[in-house]
């Protein structure tokens, strides 16, 4: 069958299945949405964010990108990111990595990929500040697994660093900030644990000046 029509031939079903179990489901979404969540995850086609977390569309504002980075130069991600904190005043912005990532296994290797080096640099550039710890892992697979994990730190403080979201701080508790890994051989989401909400434990030269 055509590629397209298979497509366009699933939303027709998913259209029909959706307005079984709620008729109004259409008109409630076309009013507005009020995401909870920001969701920063990679491109990678087996990770979509509201599938695996069992969300129905309106309820996570998504941005993903290749290997899931926060790259603070990047116009689009800070524009999404900008967008999500300051109207739709998400509570949760969660950086989601996954075991296995095509990225991250990438930029862990000396082969290049022409364009896409570029790109990879900043996962490059967490590599070389965990060298120690990761060249210490001899097993490769458990390697990558280690530097996924640890890509998804970074992208954390990344957020951290961002002015926008510090002034936000000031204000409250929101929004907070997580690191997950998602498993695609279980199907389940890690907490890494690296939650933020503050600056207070960041290096001195990423604190702004309070008001
Ligand atoms: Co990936």
């Amino acid at each position: 069958m055509d590629l397209m029509n298979n497509l366009l031939e699933g939303n027709i079903k998913w259209v029909e299945d959706t307005l079984e179990r709620d008729p109004d489901f259409f008109k409630g979404l076309a009013a507005g949405q009020q995401p909870e969540y920001l969701w920063i995850g990679c491109s990678d086609s087996r990770v979509p964010a509201s599938e695996i977390t069992n969300q129905l569309p309106g309820s996570i504002f998504v941005h993903r990108n290749i290997a899931n980075q926060v790259g603070n130069t990047d116009m689009n991600m800070l524009s999404v990111v900008y967008y999500a904190v300051k109207y739709l005043k998400v509570k949760h912005i969660l950086v989601v990595g996954h075991y296995g990532c095509g990225g991250v296994l990438a930029a862990m290797s000396n082969i290049s990929f022409g364009f896409l080096d570029n790109w990879l640099v900043n996962i490059k550039n967490v590599y070389s500040k965990y060298q120690d710890e990761l060249d210490a892992i001899d097993d490769e697979h458990k390697r990558g697994n280690r530097l996924v994990e640890l890509n998804v730190v970074e992208q954390v403080r990344n957020l951290a660093k961002i002015s926008f979201i510090q002034e936000e701080w000031e204000q409250g508790e929101f929004p907070q900030i997580h690191g997950l890994v998602y498993s695609l051989s279980n199907g389940k989401l890690v907490d890494l644990e690296v939650s933020t909400n503050s600056s207070q434990k960041m290096r001195p030269v990423f604190q702004f000046n309070k008001d």
